[in-house]
């Protein structure tokens, strides 16, 4: 796939097939996450992947769809207020690259913002200096749904003088 095809093809997928994901295949999606813009080279994120114990125990709308392998991926807190907002964003586009790559592999994911409810913080044992970006599900995709409308960019762009 063509970058472009890649990024307006992936869909956040909610019906996964139960087929495992092959750990190799696995590390180097994240691998690519790895090359996100990266302000003085914080590298913040953090992986956890998350074993079917510790994803039993999640808040229950954290079912994750069968999907066959669950992550959280964390933030870590900069030395600065603007250090930690630049490594959220960093790592925001750490996920997106895991994301694409994955998706370029027919492999989808379910990006869920469920990690940072207090309770399935402490389950999962993030520390205060940690953000929870995202808790992603990971899997073959079973169905992959309509694309969602985005408005015409042209509506959000501003021409300054
Ligand atoms: C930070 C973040 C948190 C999200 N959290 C959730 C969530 O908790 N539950 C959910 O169903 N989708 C969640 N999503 C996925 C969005 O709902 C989804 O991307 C959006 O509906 C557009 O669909 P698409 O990605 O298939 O284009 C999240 C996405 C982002 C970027």
């Amino acid at each position: 796939m063509k970058i472009l095809e890649t990024i307006h093809s992936r869909r956040n997928i909610k019906n996964f097939k139960s087929d495992s994901i092959d750990k190799e295949l696995l590390n180097k999606w994240l691998q690519a996450g790895t090359m996100a813009p990266n302000h003085k080279m914080t590298e913040p994120w953090e992986v956890l992947v998350i074993g079917e114990e510790t994803r039993a125990k999640l808040n229950h709308k954290a079912d994750f769809f069968d999907a066959p392998v669950v992550l959280a991926v964390l933030s870590k807190h900069g030395a600065t207020e603007i250090e930690t907002y630049e490594n959220l964003i960093t790592t925001a586009c750490f996920v997106q690259n895991f994301n694409l790559a994955a998706w370029e592999e027919g492999v989808g994911t379910f990006w869920s913002s469920v990690g940072n409810a207090q309770k399935n913080r402490e389950i999962l044992g993030v520390s205060e200096e940690y953000d929870v970006v995202g808790v992603i599900g990971v899997g073959y995709p079973e169905e992959i749904n309509a694309p969602k409308d985005r408005k015409p960019i042209q509506e959000k762009i501003k021409y300054l003088p």
